[in-house]
């Protein structure tokens, strides 16, 4: 049974008993019905529901998410709880989440430990709260509050929750205890059930400003405004009018794709790091971690590292150098701080205790895992990891932050090729969660397992990468670059095709994007892979001579744009620069409409991602598709770019690609697992489905 029955003296005790985390599958909605039903039949006097294990419920099963609901229903369930003409009160512990939160408002009172957690998260997958959420914390809390927790979808503490009158009260002990002890103060003070869809709707606020407010943070995701409908239409109507509206508006959320991509996403990031390959691997154990290189990356590293409590020692080339770097820690140790991550005693702890900078390489003899950060230079790296070498002792992991250089070569340079890996990291690196773990030809598997462990460790969801030019998320990036540059040479403006990319869902589009990272880190790429280009592929020059004229991008307040503080303006230079290119070229420029920039775009970033997975450089599409939400800003809600072309249809995309092949052959040619998977009517989760573990 996943809700036992118990007695205590006149109460009535139901306890989940579905671990892990007690969600409120159809068993569990069963049980709890049952429960109450038992209950009243027995006469009890009080209910006391809570959870085993671990948690309270922690919301719904999200796999009967788009599946025919089954009875019962969670709203009626909610219903029947609050109907019970005795008191009923939830004794919370662990994750009090989504529904689960939605059982907890329809008992009459709700006492919790310190430690527990409270949210409605389910924007986050799409959907809306749909059992009562959105009518009945409003009643709870008042409107600015379950606007914010509904619209947002984060938790928020025990004591928060107490504050705004989500639970009646904080007790220490077990949660049966502590459920106990409340309900028999109730019944000695003759307190009855106090059902929470009788309370007054809270004072009004304005639905128009929170709905501007809304639609500005969601950035295209339906969900948070849905929601705000359903709590809207809890300040005019009744209750059961609210619960209808409620339950239309789930079912319209649920509908969606963006459902179907959230929750893409939300498995995706479960599955990543789930390889066969590391399967009974045991990885090596790290305390210490080296970073060579203080620069952006490589004091981000140290942050993350220092943050997850791992001691660093990091080396610079000179004492100014380690300055800058310690520098850079302290900036984003401080704003951790700031964040309310760390402590004042833990900040001052880490850099009096955790924290070493060096300029002799000799310090990190002792280190179990080594990162290289250094300028993106092969000849430099290699030299580093001759003096890597030298230094570190035989189990030492020797890893490279390289963004784009071959991992093989760097391995091959040294007489240690089994210990040599790639940890790509995003910037800013103690923030960004992703971390490419790059696999080379000689990786040792206990190797490639510390890299997922250090990961795990350092809190970022950690993708399996093989060796290319770019890896996985820096190679696909490249390519959709280029579709975006050609569009340019051929009569779109950059800044079209940043508009449409960022009304797509993305935070910025490549121009803005080539911006943050510098132009020169595009023409050094230019440079480097001048020398082995095939002469068939387009590559435009005004963006070097935009480099050379000093607009770097945002380091130098000019790029594409010019930068006021975080606002950008067109940069007047460029399109000059672009139809000066153009004329040079003999290029008539074209008019392109939103639609096919859009479409070009995306055909480019599936096309690469389709080769991504065949040639085995990503494990499984759902790979890449966690690499690009994670590392890239690809919206949630359209669960990734395999999953979106997944819900597409792969046809389509593919005989787009054919199309402007007829212009440029050797830029579009189709994948050839594209090609297959269309040929045998199969789409990209079927592989993820076939591969799962
Ligand atoms: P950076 O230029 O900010 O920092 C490089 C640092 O390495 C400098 O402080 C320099 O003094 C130091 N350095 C150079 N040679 C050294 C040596 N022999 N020994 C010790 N220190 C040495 O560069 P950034 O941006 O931090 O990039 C570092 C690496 O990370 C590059 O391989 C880059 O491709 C990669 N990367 C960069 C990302 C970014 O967004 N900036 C993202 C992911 C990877």
């Amino acid at each position: 049974m996943t809700i036992r029955y118990e007695r205590d003296g006149d109460i009535a005790v139901l306890v989940a008993d579905n671990p892990p985390l007690n969600t409120l599958g159809e068993q569990t909605r069963k049980g709890l019905s049952k429960g109450i039903t038992r209950a009243i039949g027995e006469g009890a006097k009080a209910v006391v529901i809570y959870g085993d294990g671990r948690s309270w419920f922690a919301g719904a099963d999200i796999r009967e998410f788009g599946r025919p609901p089954v009875t019962p229903y969670l709203p009626d369930v909610c219903n029947q709880i609050e109907a019970c003409p005795v008191p009923v009160i939830a004794a919370m512990h662990g994750t009090v989440l989504g529904g689960g939160l939605e059982i907890a408002l329809a008992c009459h009172y709700r006492v919790a430990v310190e430690t527990a957690k409270m949210g409605m998260p389910e924007v986050n997958l799409g959907v809306i709260p749909g059992a009562g959420g959105t009518q009945r914390l409003p009643r709870l809390a008042g409107f600015a509050p379950a606007i914010e927790m509904i619209t947002g979808g984060r938790s928020i503490s025990a004591s928060k929750a107490l504050k705004l009158g989500i639970i009646d009260r904080i007790a220490e002990g077990n949660p049966k205890e502590i459920g106990l002890d409340y309900a028999a103060s109730l019944l000695r003070d003759d307190q009855g059930p106090r059902p929470v869809s009788a309370m007054n709707t809270p004072q009004q606020v304005d639905f128009a400003a929170a709905k501007a407010k809304v639609k500005q943070t969601a950035r295209g995701q339906l969900s948070p405004l849905v929601a705000l409908d359903a709590i809207e239409a809890s300040s005019r109507l009744s209750f059961a009018e609210g619960l209808a509206v409620e339950r239309r508006l789930f079912h319209s959320s649920e509908e969606t794709g963006q459902c179907k991509g959230m929750i893409h996403a939300f498995f995706a990031e479960r599955q990543v790091s789930n390889l066969p390959e590391l399967r009974g691997i045991m990885s090596r154990e790290v305390s210490e971690i080296g970073v060579i290189g203080g620069g952006t990356m490589g004091a981000g590293i140290a942050t993350a590292a220092l943050l997850a409590g791992l001691r660093v020692t990091l080396i610079e080339i000179t004492r100014d150098a380690t300055e800058a770097a310690k520098a850079r820690i302290g900036g984003n140790l401080s704003g951790a701080l700031k964040r309310g991550k760390i402590s004042e005693a833990q900040y001052d702890r880490i850099f009096a205790e955790s924290l070493t900078l060096s300029t002799e390489y000799g310090d990190l003899s002792d280190t179990d895992l080594i990162i290289e950060a250094v300028f993106e230079d092969m000849a430099v790296k290699k030299q580093v990891f001759a003096q890597i070498e030298a230094i570190a002792k035989p189990s030492a992991i020797l890893a490279s932050n390289t963004s784009f250089l071959d991992i093989n070569e760097i391995a091959a340079s040294t007489g240690r090729a089994r210990n040599v890996i790639g940890l790509h990291f995003f910037s800013p690196a103690h923030v960004m969660r992703l971390l490419e773990v790059i696999v080379g030809d000689e990786t040792a598997p206990d190797v490639v397992a510390t890299g997922f462990a250090l990961g795990k460790r350092l809190n970022k969801i950690a993708v399996r990468s093989g060796v290319c030019d770019g890896f996985i998320g820096n190679r696909i990036l490249s390519r959709y670059s280029t579709a975006a540059d050609h569009m340019v040479l051929d009569g779109a403006s950059p800044y079209q095709i940043d508009r449409v990319v960022e009304g797509f869902g993305l935070p910025m589009g490549p121009f803005a994007m080539a911006d943050l990272a510098g132009l020169d880190i595009g023409q050094a790429t230019r440079k480097r892979l001048a020398p082995t280009r095939d002469p068939r592929d387009r590559v435009p020059t005004y963006a070097d001579t935009l480099c050379e004229k000093g607009h770097r991008g945002q380091k130098t307040g000019r790029g594409y744009y010019a930068y006021d503080g975080r606002a950008r303006t067109e940069n007047a230079d460029v399109l000059p620069l672009i139809d000066a290119e153009r004329e040079r070229l003999g290029i008539k420029a074209r008019t392109f409409d939103d639609d096919e920039i859009l479409r070009r775009y995306m055909a480019a970033m599936v096309n690469e991602a389709a080769r991504v997975v065949g040639e085995g450089i990503a494990r499984r599409p759902l790979d890449v598709d966690v690499v690009l939400l994670m590392g890239y800003g690809f919206p949630r809600y359209h669960g990734g770019p395999l999953k979106w072309a997944d819900m597409q249809g792969l046809s389509g995309i593919l005989s787009d690609i054919q199309e402007f092949a007829k212009d440029d052959s050797y830029f579009w040619q189709p994948a050839p697992l594209l090609e297959q998977l269309v040929a045998q009517g199969r789409t990209f989760d079927d592989l993820n489905k076939e591969q799962s573990v």
